[in-house]
């Protein structure tokens, strides 16, 4: 079967993030049948419906999401909402195809932070997307100074990260079975 790819969105431009750092480590934890592929989202424009096919950089992004398989999502929380970077990235895939029915794993690196992760559910099952409740994971980076190196070593969090892709693999294999037995 051809390698799963699944796009990685940090919702926090932060040089020492814990969304990115969650990514690049769910990068480096991934099977070699597992491509993980991080997106900058910081070079994108702001949101403008006016300006809907203008821009590479956009079109880059909706071409690399209708090729993923799936996608992992990481956003910090911004005064109890979804950090600008990553709803200005949705808003740009709402009027898309790619996005629609896409299996999505999301991490929080911070519990205290239910807020965003709520709006961040309703925005993107808003935009028909396929949040995969098992492969969701919460792991306590606020305050720790851990880099993907520090989460790869720590046992519990590296086991939560491999279980959440290895339930995204069950289920994009299983859809991908379905789609193969209709042709
Ligand atoms: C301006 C600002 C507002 C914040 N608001 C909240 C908040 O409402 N709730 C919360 O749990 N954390 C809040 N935080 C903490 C961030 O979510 C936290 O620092 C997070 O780790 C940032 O993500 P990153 O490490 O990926 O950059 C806020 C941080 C900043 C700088």
């Amino acid at each position: 079967m051809s390698a799963i790819r699944l796009l990685a969105l940090s919702g926090s431009l932060r040089r020492p993030s814990y969304n990115t750092a969650v990514l690049t480590a769910l990068a480096e934890l991934a099977p070699a049948s597992v491509r993980v592929e991080l997106v900058g989202l910081g070079q994108l424009p702001l949101f403008n419906p006016d300006e809907e096919g203008l821009h590479p950089q956009v079109a880059a992004l909706e071409a690399q999401m209708a090729a993923a398989d799936g996608l992992l999502i990481a956003s910090p929380e911004y005064a109890h909402g979804i950090s600008g970077v990553l709803k200005n990235a949705l808003d740009w895939l709402v009027g898309g195809y790619g996005f629609v029915d896409k299996p999505i794993a999301l991490f929080n690196t911070s519990p205290r932070a239910s807020h965003a992760q709520a709006a961040l559910r309703e925005v993107l099952t808003t935009m028909s997307g396929q949040i995969i409740d098992s492969a969701c994971v919460t792991l306590p980076l606020l305050g720790t100074q851990a880099d993907s190196a520090v989460i790869c070593a720590q046992p519990d969090w590296a086991e939560a990260l491999r279980r959440s892709l290895d339930d995204m693999v069950s289920v994009i294999e299983r859809r991908k079975q379905i789609a193969a037995s209709m042709l």
